[in-house]
């Protein structure tokens, strides 16, 4: 394992290591519900968001427990986005991180409650988070509004709304899409660390983040044609088939990949502000431009 992918898995590990505690205490009466949302919270995500708050901690000079609740807490709530994202109502999927989606694996009711569970429990997490201060209510706060109708949420719908569209759609749609239903939750990683050092190098990493955001959804969108299942965990060409406006329909893949680089690029730029050392956060953004999963 080369520096980058020893220090990934120790952010992984030790998430892995906070959220398996989280999920140990998850007694739910009737049990199926706790189930089935450790069902969808374990195993086979990248935890992306997660190590992405642990990274940026690092270089803020955050300690790793004042975060951790809040990448749990991150964690549930892009899990829930994908439990709801996966159901037939929306982008009708059947396999999520390389299993069966929640709702196939405990049927679409079940699924349903799960996601609504897995989205207060976070807020249970913020809340008792906010006890310990103003700027940890200022953290729990922003992740409310990230996640929410101004949010990832308006980009759910918003996705849903061009589903299918054939006119009035261009770059500016595509673009409002993929900041919310995607670049949201990828820019909390960045700002929350920052509000937690009292607002420390803000305006480089929320920049930074935004086009982190952008570049993320746009690999996501070339890897639903040029993705294998065996690594994606979830099904290929499905985007295509369910008519979405994807950076692949407007560009073709070639041009999604020219965009792709130009946003590495840009991710790369701006951390050249930031006075700390950015190395992994560098790594990190050459990962997601050639992931392969
Ligand atoms: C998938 O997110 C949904 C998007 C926002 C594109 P990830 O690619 O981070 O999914 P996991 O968490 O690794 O399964
Ligand atoms: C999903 O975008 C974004 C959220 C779940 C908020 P996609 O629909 O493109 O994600 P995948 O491809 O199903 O992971
Ligand atoms: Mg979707
Ligand atoms: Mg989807
Ligand atoms: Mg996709």
């Amino acid at each position: 394992m080369n520096d980058f992918n020893l220090c990934y898995q120790k952010y992984l590990d030790e998430f892995e290591e906070y959220l398996g505690a989280y999920v140990q205490n998850l007694k739910t009466k009737p049990s199926i519900l706790g189930e089935s949302m450790a069902y969808s919270l374990q195993g086979g995500g990248k935890r992306i968001r997660p190590v992405l708050m642990l990274a940026c901690a690092d270089v803020l000079n955050v300690a790793h427990k004042e975060v951790l609740p809040f990448a749990l807490a991150l964690e549930m709530i892009h899990t829930y986005s994908l439990i709801h994202d996966d159901l037939p109502a929306m982008d009708n999927d059947d396999f999520r991180r390389g299993k069966p989606s929640c709702h196939k694996a405990f049927g679409e009711a079940n699924a349903i409650l799960a996601g609504d569970a897995l989205l207060n429990e976070a807020y249970a997490v913020c809340f008792e988070e906010c006890l310990k201060g103003e700027k940890y209510a200022l953290a729990s706060k922003l992740l409310n509004e990230y996640a929410g109708a101004y949010g990832m949420i308006a980009g759910q719908s918003a996705d849903l709304y061009f589903t299918g569209k054939k006119q009035d759609v261009s770059e500016e749609e595509l673009l409002y899409i993929y900041e919310h239903k995607t670049g949201k939750l990828l820019l909390a990683p960045v700002s929350i660390p920052c509000i937690l050092a009292e607002y420390k190098n803000f305006m480089s990493f929320e920049h930074f983040g935004v086009l982190l955001g952008q570049l993320f959804q746009i690999t996501d969108d070339i890897l639903d044609v040029t993705g294998e299942f065996s690594q994606l965990g979830k099904s290929i060409g499905k985007d295509e088939s369910e008519n979405k406006l994807t950076s692949v329909r407007l560009y073709g893949v070639e041009g999604a990949k020219i965009r792709a680089d130009i946003y590495a690029k840009e991710c790369h730029a701006v951390l050249e502000s930031v006075e700390s050392d950015t190395s992994f956060l560098h790594q990190l953004i050459d990962y997601i431009l050639v992931r392969t999963k």
